[in-house]
């Protein structure tokens, strides 16, 4: 019996696709000066996972018992919609490296075929990743502070790559400051952000504080973006009536202040693990009510943002995110002809050779 006999129609020829690996300079080249598209890719991307376009299991943590500091995280996910891929982001954290002046985080990003499941590219992925966080934070300034008085003076906490990034996306989507206050543990680490600031062209005034009460009085917008593996910070009092924290660290806030305060989250479940501020809200408090809910929601005009409290933004970061950025690079790099494929990475392709 054939297949047009049985009624069922012969099955698509598939093909399986090549193999491209994207460098470090090629993510950049393709990513450089698009923070507005950035903001706006990671703005659909959460609505797609809003709406459940999306699959998005929990983030694993490998973690070693003779470098308790260190981890490599594995980020599984796939996206539909218009993207419509799946992959994997694979980030290991070192924060030994930073004394060597090599970045703490280094990455790769696998895109797997929608149709066949093979892997078609691997991208060098830190500059994807801080993209998107950068984008998400910048977009979560946006919609939180719509409504309100916009912030004119910031402070970031901690500043190392993550928050250079999240400077370059709030200027590149229009942000200006006042005032920029920089603060971290180290004088090294505060004084080479303000030389970045400086040439950057920033017209704001910027304000090295040693003591971090100095910095959270004195910013409406405060960005955490530290290494803190437990809360330091404690006193609700040091936040402005209407500070909008964007808590990028997850980990540097005490629960007392969460549960103080109006916060939202990129994803509920995501967030609420691997010992975040807002998990440990959760487990004081045996509930989750402290949560007015997620990005999307405000986007999505179902939750509004009250005034009167600070508002805390903190983002568990999505390997859908990262999907949706890697599979904009590949396609830039596509088009522009320079992708550069392994010929033959795959070579059992025939089942019976
Ligand atoms: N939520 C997300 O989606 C997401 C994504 C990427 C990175 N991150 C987080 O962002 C953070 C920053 O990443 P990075 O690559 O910029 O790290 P980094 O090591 O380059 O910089 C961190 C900086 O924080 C400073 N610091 C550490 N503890 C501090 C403290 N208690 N007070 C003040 N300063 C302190 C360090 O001296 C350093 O300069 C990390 O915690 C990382 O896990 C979050």
């Amino acid at each position: 019996m054939t297949a047009a006999d049985s009624g069922s129609a012969m099955p698509e020829p598939i093909t399986v696709p090549p193999f491209a690996v994207i460098p470090g300079a090629q993510v950049r080249r393709a990513l450089q000066g698009r923070e507005k598209q950035m903001v706006e890719l990671v703005e659909a991307t959460y609505r797609l996972h809003g709406a459940g376009d999306s699959v998005n299991p929990p983030s694993y943590f490998l973690r070693f018992p003779d470098r308790p500091s260190s981890r490599i995280i594995a980020l599984p996910a796939s996206i539909g919609g218009q993207v419509r891929v799946d992959g994997l982001k694979w980030i290991s954290s070192f924060p030994g490296n930073v004394a060597a002046g090599v970045p703490r985080a280094s990455a790769v990003l696998i895109l797997n075929d929608h149709d066949t499941g093979y892997p078609f590219a691997c991208l060098e992925s830190s500059i994807i990743s801080a993209t998107r966080t950068a984008a998400s934070a910048a977009l979560a300034a946006d919609w939180l502070s719509r409504g309100r008085e916009r912030p004119a003076r910031v402070g970031f906490f901690g500043v190392g790559l993550i928050a250079r990034y999240i400077h370059t996306f709030l200027a590149g989507t229009g942000w200006s400051f006042d005032e920029i206050g920089v603060h971290d543990l180290s004088a090294g680490h505060a004084a080479g952000f303000r030389s970045y600031l400086e040439q950057s062209g920033t017209a704001g005034r910027i304000t090295v504080h040693d003591r971090a009460e100095q910095l959270i009085r004195s910013s409406d917008l405060v960005v955490f973006a530290t290494i803190a593996g437990q809360p330091h910070v404690t006193n609700l009092t040091w936040f402005t009536r209407d500070a909008l924290v964007l808590h990028v660290s997850l980990r540097d806030l005490a629960p007392e202040i969460l549960l103080a305060s109006v916060n939202f989250v990129d994803d509920i479940d995501h967030c609420l693990k691997a010992s975040t501020s807002p998990h440990l809200a959760e487990q004081l408090t045996g509930n989750r009510d402290f949560l007015s809910g997620t990005l999307d929601d405000v986007m999505a005009g179902r939750v509004t943002v009250p005034a009167g409290r600070p508002v805390v933004f903190s983002p568990f970061g999505l390997g859908v995110l990262d999907l949706a950025v890697g599979k904009y690079v590949y396609d830039e790099v596509a088009r522009s002809g320079e992708l550069q494929v392994i010929d033959g990475f795959f070579h059992e392709l025939r089942r019976y050779g």
